[in-house]
């Protein structure tokens, strides 16, 4: 696991050598000196102040996804803080518990820098939370997959092709954490699992090795309303779950891994199942967890309330074919691609407003992402046609599978100017992204 930090302290984006394989030394980039950037985690109501050290020789930023920061805080894709230059994070933290991570946004550079290694968890805490007594200290774990591409020594390489653009940039070594073949010993007790898919473009179907079903209690922005059980479960880039997997009834000396297992939806992904991480059972215990009938509550926002339904095809569209140098434009959202200086959508501040992302014509999967706010998930009509277990609390990123169009509803509480954009980092860095303002 990394280091974990508490609300405030230092951290330096450079150029580090760190152990990805067992037994080899690599270079990659790093905030501080782990394969991951050190977990923070905070109470509800903390203030945070984080100081950023750019000693990459390009610019950079960090992104808070998940955390509702003031807009000159987000780490938007013109606030940069060029190389050798230093900028304080500083916000209060004010929303439910929730599992955020942080990452940079530099555009046409965050796909790069977050593969390269630039990438750390945030955990909030809550009073509300603790009082549910959910698996915590050893028995809580917080994991970020990332799928990577090794070169011969074991370095990161990270050189895409158009293909690669098209489909979003996969390696051949899943890492957790940073680690390439992790294991993790447990005792027969219940484990929180709190998930990040830290990956480019990869999207994993969550399952386990012994088939048993597992319990779904939170998704990006906290806690669902009840558990949810599930035996396989889609995590596409930038979205989180939060799961409880109960080994009390799994024999020691067993291994249970956490796999990905096949799934149909999208053409490029999707067709074989590996390992992700080792939980080898060694340990009998008792287990003292009981399962709360309740988790949080999560108020719909009601339709009626929405004053403004908007409306983006997304994908590659006929306009960014035209538009199209070389490799870069190729992916829209609305037929667009990101321009720094230009505002796509104004939002009425406090307006609560239905946005549909539409693939119905696309043929890749797009995680659409909205800085600023949580939203909720109302429908999924075509290709999957439902919403699943970790649709059903709030979210910052959904899941468009080819064929689908995605409703959400979200209120606009915060001023400013926030981007939107496709998860999928080659994506997003080609240019599927846009500005909205809330004013
Ligand atoms: Cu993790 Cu703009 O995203
Ligand atoms: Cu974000
Ligand atoms: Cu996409």
């Amino acid at each position: 696991f990394p280091e974990t930090i508490t609300a405030s302290g230092q951290l330096t984006a450079s150029s580090v050598t760190e152990a990805i394989l067992p037994g080899k030394s690599v270079r990659m980039l790093s905030y501080r000196q782990g394969a991951l950037g050190p977990t923070i985690r905070v109470t509800n109501g903390s203030d945070v102040t984080l100081r950023f050290n750019n000693q990459l020789t390009e610019e950079s930023n960090i992104h808070w996804h998940g955390l509702l920061v003031p807009a000159e805080m987000d780490g938007h894709p013109t606030q940069l803080v060029q190389a050798g230059g230093s900028f304080t994070y500083a916000f209060r933290i004010n929303q439910a518990a929730n599992m955020a991570w942080y990452h940079p946004h530099p555009h046409e550079k965050t796909a790069k820098q977050a593969f390269m290694g630039l990438a750390g968890m945030i955990l909030i805490e809550t009073p509300d939370e603790r009082a549910l007594n959910l698996p915590s200290g050893t028995f809580e774990l917080p994991l970020l997959i990332q799928d990577k591409r090794l070169d011969g020594a074991g370095s990161p390489v990270y050189n895409p092709t158009m293909d690669d653009v098209m489909i979003g940039y996969m390696g051949e070594t899943v890492t957790v954490n940073g680690i390439a073949g992790a294991f993790h010993p447990v005792s027969t007790r219940t484990y929180r699992l709190r998930i990040v898919n830290g990956s480019n473009g990869r999207i994993y179907n969550l399952a386990l090795s012994n088939k048993a079903p597992f319990q779904v209690i939170g998704t990006d922005g906290g806690l669902l309303a009840a558990p949810e059980t599930v035996t396989a479960l889609l995590l596409s880039p930038g979205e989180r779950t939060d799961l409880l997997v109960d080994f009390s009834k799994v024999p020691v000396g067993t291994d249970v891994y956490l796999t990905s297992e096949t799934f149909t939806g999208a053409s490029s992904q999707g067709g074989q199942a590996f390992n992700i991480l080792k939980f080898s059972v060694n340990k009998a215990e008792s287990d003292p967890f009981r399962m709360p009938v309740s988790l949080s509550t999560v108020t719909p926002l009601s339709t009626a309330s929405a004053v403004k339904t908007r409306q983006f095809d997304i994908g590659i569209s006929a306009e960014g074919m035209d538009g199209m140098s070389g490799m870069k434009g190729m992916h829209t959202i609305g037929g667009k691609t990101y321009l720094a200086s230009r505002i796509d959508e104004s939002v009425k501040l406090g307006d609560t407003e239905i946005w549909e992302f539409d693939n119905s014509k696309g043929d890749e999967p797009h995680p659409m992402h909205l800085h600023g706010t949580f939203f909720q998930v109302i429908s999924r009509v075509g290709g999957r046609n439902t919403l699943y277990a970790n649709e059903k609390g709030p979210k910052d990123t959904v899941l468009v599978m080819p064929g689908e169009r995605v409703r959400i509803i979200a209120q606009f509480k915060t001023p400013g100017t926030f981007v939107f954009h496709c998860h999928n980092l080659e994506h997003e860095d080609d240019g599927m992204m846009l500005n909205f303002r809330v004013s």
